[in-house]
């Protein structure tokens, strides 16, 4: 099927300038929610997963579901003072300023194989802030899913570069 096709694309949010790609039309095309979700999982058949880990807050809803359907359990990355536990912190840059994810400092065992999932990267800040949080926690990065690559941005090739693999499915 067309992803792109019920992903809707709204301008000037969340400020001018920026094209804006909606994810929710996907997730109301129940088609178009249960294909991301099948063409995120299938690469993994027969691959050792442990736990998904998915980013605040679109990553919540499609990690919710790639977990669900490959039968582990989901740690949610969260921003800053989100989450009641004890956590670790990573800080991340954004065009101005910076921003902080989080996890529970228990939600990830030594050993595990996690795999994160976003809707969409662009710089790749949070993902590698994620990933930094994740391998810090001793667990093992085994790929990382996007439904949305911005290729022009590079976000891709720099977690790549962090030796994850890298699937996303379309730009
Ligand atoms: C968006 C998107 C990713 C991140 C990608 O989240 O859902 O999590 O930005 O950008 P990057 O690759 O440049 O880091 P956003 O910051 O809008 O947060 P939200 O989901 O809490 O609204
Ligand atoms: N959509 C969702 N998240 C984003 C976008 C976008 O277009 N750009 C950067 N983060």
């Amino acid at each position: 099927m067309d992803i792109k096709s019920v992903i809707r694309t709204i301008p000037d949010y969340p400020k001018k300038g920026i094209l804006f790609r909606d994810i929710t039309t996907l997730w109301q095309d129940a088609g178009g929610f249960r294909h991301v979700v099948d063409q995120l999982v299938w690469p993994y058949a027969g691959v050792r997963i442990d736990k998904v880990a998915g980013i605040e807050a679109r990553g919540f809803v499609l990690g919710g579901a790639i977990a669900h359907q490959l039968s582990v359990g989901f740690v949610p990355v969260r921003k800053k003072g989100k989450l009641p536990g004890a956590v670790i912190s990573e800080e991340y840059e954004l065009e101005y300023g910076t921003d902080t994810v989080e996890i529970h400092q228990d939600a990830i065992k030594e050993g595990e194989n996690i795999l994160l999932v976003d809707d969409l990267i662009a710089t790749g800040g949070t993902a590698e802030a994620a990933i930094n949080l994740i391998r810090q926690a001793g667990g093992a990065v085994i790929g990382a899913a996007f439904v949305i690559d911005l290729p022009d941005i590079g976000g891709a090739k720099r977690i790549a570069a962090m030796g994850v693999s890298v699937r996303t499915l379309c730009e």
